[in-house]
């Protein structure tokens, strides 16, 4: 995908980086430089950084950085040519033709139209003849038709082709169809036929409104009970969550986070209109992050079941990641917030909701559960175990407070209780200065970058390398030093191929600047951004020429080494081990 460089510049230029953040994220001026808070980790306290001179974004917090397009990509989860289009609108700005890309965006319109009449057709289906039953089942379930509006709960009728014939009417093709997910193909004859049949469809709606895709559900016992979308262009599970597109303008301080496509909506129906659901998928990071754009606080509430507090443990520290403020809300008495809610009301479920423990108080209690108490030799190691998870709580009073819950619990003094914590820390010390004596023996391991993706062969070369860019970027007329300095002597591909675009640029007498680095994933924009932030040396013609020179004695060695491959191989496996000589 190549757009024009000369677009590009003007591009970039209309889209000033103080403005395109701005729409997202408050900032305050601070010197030449803006602050707020980051819109991609949870955080209390402005560690997002904008500099409009350099038309670059970057958080010290979770490192993340670039120039406008690459944030339209990460905010919007956007792909790069998209994320061109959107800031091209934005600036009344005519992309350049280029029939591949139009034909792909061209497609994912058609795909979110189609979807959308898709929905269309569900819904006028419920209130048909054909939907009696369906609309029977949503009252079973106790589903009012103001939900089953607020939703856009339709029904797939009992027929192999209702729905495909339909859209066919309305000039959506086959292959349209097929793209969409919401058809199958018949194994014995290639023919398309509805995926959705005899089911209570649930439209899954993206932050935009589009329609990405459905969940539908039986309304027997019939498996599977839930049948959902794949994925496709315009449906990624893993970035997605049901009724986010609601949830996101509640009032509420919190996002209510369950399993269940029918626990969000009967949570909404009851005036809990922060709930979302993950898509009978695992929560992922991507899906925490996108929550922490919303809110600081979550209340978890998974199945009281053992594969409900699995996913419980799983997702607490995932959500901590992205800053989030977690509590968790154990249910009893019911099956699911759905069946809490219909048997108790909302009332009952609101002082579950209060009652819901932090994080550490889950914790404690998970922990506690594993052991009999009336046991003395299980009361020990419950001390034990006890005593090493509150060893890690960052903060006195908690340390205190649930030092005094465990003592109690175990029936032994606060005092008695405390040694063992503070046992427990000196041994959390000691691991945490062997692991750190590790890291110290292998001085090569701590410079690789902290985005796993990328890694360097020869941390010597890829250190000039980084230096070579950054000055760069800050001194273009620097590049004039590195005529004789080749994309294959850099050992690391990334740092190549981003040399090779500077130059190239500033061949052309272009503007030169990390905005308008094209082809980059978003990690790799951060990391560039981070190493053109991290750059603090002298920038000048002798330090820049050092690392050429750095650069091709290191191609040349290395051009030696391969000679001897297994040599080579050796020496890496040894630097990785931290073993010296
Ligand atoms: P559950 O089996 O707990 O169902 O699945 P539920 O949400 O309580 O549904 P109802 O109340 O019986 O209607 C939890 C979630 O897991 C996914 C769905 O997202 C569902 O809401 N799931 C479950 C599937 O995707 N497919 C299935 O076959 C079952
Ligand atoms: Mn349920």
């Amino acid at each position: 995908m190549a757009f024009p460089p000369s677009f590009l510049d003007e591009l970039v230029a209309r889209n000033p980086i103080e403005d395109v953040v701005g729409q997202y994220v408050s900032l305050k001026r601070s010197g030449s430089n803006l602050f707020g808070l980051c819109p991609f980790h949870g955080e209390k306290t402005a560690s997002f950084s904008v500099a409009p001179d350099k038309g670059i974004y970057y958080c010290f917090g979770c490192h993340k950085g670039g120039g406008s397009i690459n944030f339209m990509m990460e905010i919007e989860g956007l792909s790069y040519p998209d994320a061109v289009r959107a800031l091209a609108k934005r600036a009344g700005m005519t992309v350049p033709e280029d029939e591949q890309y139009q034909s792909r965006y061209r497609q994912q319109e058609r795909l979110w139209a189609l979807s959308k009449e898709a929905a269309r057709f569900y819904v006028a289906q419920l209130y048909a003849p054909a939907g009696a039953e369906g609309l029977a089942y949503a009252r079973r379930r106790g589903m009012p038709k103001s939900t089953l509006t607020r939703f856009g709960i339709g029904f797939a009728p009992n027929e192999w082709t209702a729905m495909t014939d339909a859209m066919r009417a309305k000039g959506y093709t086959d292959e349209e169809l097929k793209e969409s997910g919401l058809v199958s193909v018949s194994q014995k004859n290639g023919r398309i036929y509805d995926r959705f049949r005899n089911r209570l469809m649930f439209p899954i709606i993206d932050v935009r409104g589009n329609v990405i895709g459905f969940g539908g559900r039986v309304m027997d016992n019939s498996t599977p009970k839930y049948l959902n979308s794949p994925e496709t262009i315009i449906f990624n599970k893993r970035k997605n969550l049901f009724a986010l597109n609601l949830a996101k303008k509640t009032k509420l301080p919190y996002l209510i986070l369950v399993e269940g496509y029918m626990d969000a909506v009967a949570l909404h129906q009851y005036g809990f209109d922060c709930a979302v659901a993950s898509l009978g998928t695992s929560l992922t990071e991507e899906h925490a992050v996108l929550l922490s754009r919303y809110t600081e606080n979550v209340v978890l509430i998974y199945d009281g079941d053992e594969a409900g507090q699995r996913a419980t443990r799983r997702a607490i520290p995932m959500l901590e990641k992205a800053g989030l403020q977690v509590k968790v809300l154990q249910m009893r008495d019911a099956k699911d917030p759905d069946e809490y809610l219909k048997k108790f009301g909302a009332d009952k479920f609101k002082n579950l909701l209060e009652e819901s423990s932090n994080r550490v108080e889950y914790q404690l209690n998970a922990i506690r559960k594993k052991y009999d108490l009336r046991e003395d030799e299980q009361r020990v190691k419950f001390i034990g175990e006890a005593a090493e998870f509150i060893s890690s709580l960052g903060n006195a009073v908690q340390r205190e407070v649930y030092g005094h819950r465990v003592a109690d619990a175990a029936k032994i003094s606060y005092d008695a209780m405390k040694i063992e914590v503070n046992k427990a820390y000196k041994r959390r010390i000691a691991r945490e200065k062997k692991r750190q004596e590790k890291i110290d023996l292998a001085p090569a391991q701590a410079l690789q970058p902290k985005a796993r993706s990328i890694r360097y062969d020869n941390i010597k070369s890829a250190m000039a390398e980084e230096t070579i860019i950054a000055m760069a970027l800050k001194e273009p007329a620097l590049l004039d030093e590195a005529q004789d300095l080749k994309e294959e002597e850099f050992s690391s591909g990334l740092l190549g191929s981003v040399y090779v675009q500077l130059r190239s640029r500033h061949d052309q007498g272009l503007d030169v600047s990390l905005g308008v680095l094209s082809d980059l994933t978003g990690e790799e924009m951060s990391h560039i951004t981070g190493i053109y932030q991290r750059q603090q040396g002298p920038v000048s013609e002798q330090a820049f020429r050092d690392c050429v020179r750095t650069i091709h004695a290191e191609h040349q060695a290395s051009k030696v080494d391969s000679a001897d491959d297994l040599m080579a191989l050796r020496n890496r496996y040894k630097e990785r081990k931290g073993i010296k000589g």
